[in-house]
């Protein structure tokens, strides 16, 4: 991560001096660094010229009094509370008294490293993402007794450097972590359930909401053993708050090495190249001749689900007695309760999910009592033109509801404990976490009513209050305000 830092401030032209405690590791990075400088002047990207005067203005120091002088020491040891107090100690002795010291911890509580400081004002995280020059983003944490300008130095400091810098309170996971834990927690939850396979889940999240990776592809990227020290640490640190409760499923895999890529296998497998093996999808079964449908003329998507029957083949009927398939689009309900609701037959019954519309892939729900004869119907019906289909078990909420449901409900929280601005919400998880918008803005776009919906039915159902909502969603939604409004302020 240093060396990353070193090329981002020492490209926006100011001078860089870098330290490590291991003899030469310093005048090692400064090469690294060099290196990646030379490639971009074989690629045009930068002059020479201009590379000459970026290698001027980096010196690898010796020790820790070569400091003297600097305005700015960001800090990336290694991540133990001690060693980083100890370091920041230090510094202090070595830098003037208006010296701003910045930590790019990615874990422990600033202020702890701050209180060892005489001058913990001068003190803040500054939290870089990996790789530094490409992860266009930066967390400015306001510790506790971090002053406000130090807070604005970093921010024009980091915005200077080209990387937009959000300013997030002291927070377990600060900003960007806090908000990514959704796609984590719930996707494990839905394993847990056997609701669906780890592939389905990845599948549905990327093809039908747009995710570059779903929750178990990126965790099989980061390691389950990283990963599951920081899930442990994030639950421990918001005192055990439900909504981060970490999944049971998680230890076992841990202690048996089943970390993903780097041990060869994960939620996946993986090849001596290093591409993941994937299982075969489930063959489309025929379609039946002279299947009859009857489409819950209430459901949301009703008129393109009732198109699509038609188009597809099938003939649909008014009365549910009369057909062979029945299909519902319950919001947060699971399918056996909608079609008990609805005085239908559950055994015949095939939830459709509504979200998003039906063109990129489809995903079937079944009642806990389907029939094989109706879930290869449905199955065969919804892959008319080539969509790809999903099948997956009964649950309150379809994969991609109660995925984005938490997104959303973690990000309304984020806003409702003023850890950051919208603004910087909303930019922190798209470029941070690389989602394909900010939540609160994409929780407007599917319908903020609908997901508290999902989340209410989810509560009800399963009685865990990891699904309350927050109270910032549920007034927004009652006063029929988008998400991304900042709350009024006394
Ligand atoms: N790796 C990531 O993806 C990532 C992302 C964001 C933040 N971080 C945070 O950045 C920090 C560094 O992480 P990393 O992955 O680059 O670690 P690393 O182990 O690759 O590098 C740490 C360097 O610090 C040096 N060091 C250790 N103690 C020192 C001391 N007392 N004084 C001077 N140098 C010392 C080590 O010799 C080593 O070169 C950690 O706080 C980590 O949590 C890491």
């Amino acid at each position: 991560m240093g060396r990353g830092i070193v090329q981002l401030f020492a490209q926006a032209g100011h001078t860089v001096r870098c330290h490590d405690a291991q003899p030469g590791a310093a005048a090692k990075a400064v090469d690294y660094v060099d290196g990646m400088f030379a490639r971009a002047v074989e690629k045009g990207r930068m002059t020479a010229e201009a590379h000459a005067q970026t290698r001027e203005r980096m010196t690898a120091c010796a020790s820790l009094a070569d400091l003297a002088g600097c305005e700015l020491v960001i800090e990336a040891i290694v991540e133990d509370l001690e060693v980083k107090r100890a370091l920041f100690r230090a510094l202090e002795d070595v830098l003037g008294s208006d010296a701003i010291l910045a930590s790019n911890t990615s874990s422990l509580v600033v202020a702890e490293i701050a209180a060892a400081c005489q001058r913990p004002q001068n003190v803040a995280g500054l939290h870089f993402f990996n790789p530094v020059p490409l992860m266009k983003v930066a967390e400015v944490i306001a510790a506790v007794r971090t002053a406000p300008a130090v807070v604005a130095r970093l921010r024009e400091l980091t915005e200077g450097a080209g990387h937009r810098a959000v300013v997030t309170a002291d927070q377990p996971g600060f900003l960007i972590n806090h908000a990514g834990r959704g796609l984590y927690t719930e996707g494990l939850r839905i394993l847990e359930e056997q609701v669906a396979t780890p592939a389905d889940v990845d599948d549905v999240l990327r093809d039908a909401l747009g995710f570059r990776m779903g929750p178990f592809e990126l965790l099989d990227l980061t390691g389950l053993d990283v990963s599951s020290r920081v899930m442990a640490s994030i639950y421990e640190q918001f005192q055990q708050e439900p909504r981060f409760r970490p999944s049971s499923l998680v230890p076992p895999r841990v202690a048996a090495g089943l970390f993903g890529r780097k041990s060869g296998q994960g939620w996946y497998r993986y090849g001596e190249d290093g591409q993941k093996t994937a299982a075969p999808a489930k063959p489309v079964p025929e379609m039946p001749a002279g299947l009859t449908v009857w489409v819950d003329p209430a459901a949301s998507g009703a008129a393109g689900l009732r198109a699509l029957c038609t188009e597809a083949g099938a003939r649909l009927v008014d009365r549910a007695q009369d057909a062979a398939l029945l299909l519902v689009q319950p919001w947060g309900h699971d399918a056996t309760r909608t079609a008990l609701a609805l005085g239908v037959d559950a055994a015949r019954c095939v939830a459709v999910d509504p979200l998003p519309p039906l063109a990129l892939r489809r995903t079937l729900m079944l009642t806990a009592v389907t029939t094989p004869a109706a879930r290869d119907a449905a199955h065969a019906l919804l892959s008319h033109g080539g969509v790809p289909v999903t099948l997956i078990n009964d649950s309150p909420g379809f994969i991609a509801q109660r995925v984005m449901a938490t997104i959303v409900n973690i990000a309304a929280n984020i806003a409702q404990r003023g850890i950051a601005s919208v603004g910087d919400l909303e930019d922190a998880v798209r470029l941070g976490l690389g989602y394909p918008k900010g939540p609160l803005g994409w929780g407007d776009q599917l319908g903020a009513a609908r997901l508290l919906e999902v989340l209410q039915a989810q509560l009800a159902t399963t009685g865990d209050p990891r699904y309350r909502p927050s109270a910032w969603l549920v007034r927004r939604v009652a006063l029929g305000l988008p998400l991304t409004t900042a709350e009024a302020q006394r």
